[in-house]
């Protein structure tokens, strides 16, 4: 993926933490996705839309924005402005009580947000599973801690993000939570490489939030921890 397509569109009123744009470049490199206007595909915690749109016009789905902090009614505006009003939807709900119908989407993906939501056993299978087609794809890119350091979170992370240090779990451990179902036929988990450049592009910006990201990043987030690729194959019809 070409990330310069989408230079106009990521900015620090776009941004919600370390670069999204380059996280999922990486994901479709790796595992492209092809659909047809017919098919659909969920950005689950959305945020401002930015990945929404980075997916509407890489993949040419339809895309199912869905977020709990930003209001649809924002998002919506922004999807008008950049002239992908047509293309996306944009939603307000939680991750853990989603009301689509069942087996309607062809991909879920879910940047940046997954671990604030997902990280319980039995997570995937109940609250996910039953939204996506037979055959679909999962796409998911999470901040998290790296493989040394499993189980450990509290302990490295908390002088960072205090509380929020038992949502950082390591490629092992989100490959053990997200588990099998009959309906899972691969499920892959890595650490993935664009973790400096994401990060560089968010310490650049002047958002408080980064800011404080710049004091920890060299002690904490760079030593301790990384991004973690998921991706999920479902199996045809059974
Ligand atoms: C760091 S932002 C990332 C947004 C966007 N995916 C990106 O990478 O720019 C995390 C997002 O997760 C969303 N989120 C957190 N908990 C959620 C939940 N229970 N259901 C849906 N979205 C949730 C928040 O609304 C927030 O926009």
């Amino acid at each position: 993926m070409n990330i310069d397509r989408y230079k106009a569109y990521i900015s620090a009123e776009t941004m919600m933490g370390p670069n999204s744009a380059r996280i999922l470049a990486e994901l479709f490199d790796k595992y492209p996705l092809r659909f047809t206007s017919d098919d659909r595909i969920l950005d689950l915690g959305c945020g401002t839309g930015l990945t929404s749109l980075i997916i509407a016009k890489e993949t040419g789905a339809r895309v199912f924005a869905t977020d709990l902090w930003v209001s649809a009614e924002e998002n919506g505006n922004r999807f008008a402005e950049w002239g992908v009003g047509e293309q996306i939807t944009p939603i307000c709900e939680d991750a853990n009580d989603l009301h689509f119908e069942k087996k309607q989407f062809d991909a879920l993906i879910s940047i940046d947000s997954y671990h604030y939501f997902a990280g319980s056993k039995g997570f995937f299978q109940e609250k996910i599973l039953p939204f996506m087609k037979d055959n679909g794809r999962v796409l998911i890119g999470v901040p998290g801690l790296k493989d040394a350091y499993t189980d450990c979170a509290e302990e490295f992370l908390s002088d960072w993000i205090g509380d929020d240090a038992h949502m950082f779990k390591s490629p092992k451990l989100w490959r053990k939570l997200i588990g099998g179902s009959n309906r899972i036929e691969l499920v892959k988990t890595w650490e993935m490489d664009c973790f400096s450049k994401a990060w560089d592009d968010w310490l650049a910006t002047n958002n408080k939030f980064a800011l404080s990201d710049r004091q920890h990043f060299e002690t904490v987030i760079k030593p301790y921890t990384c991004f973690v690729g998921v991706y999920i194959k479902l199996k045809r019809e059974l």
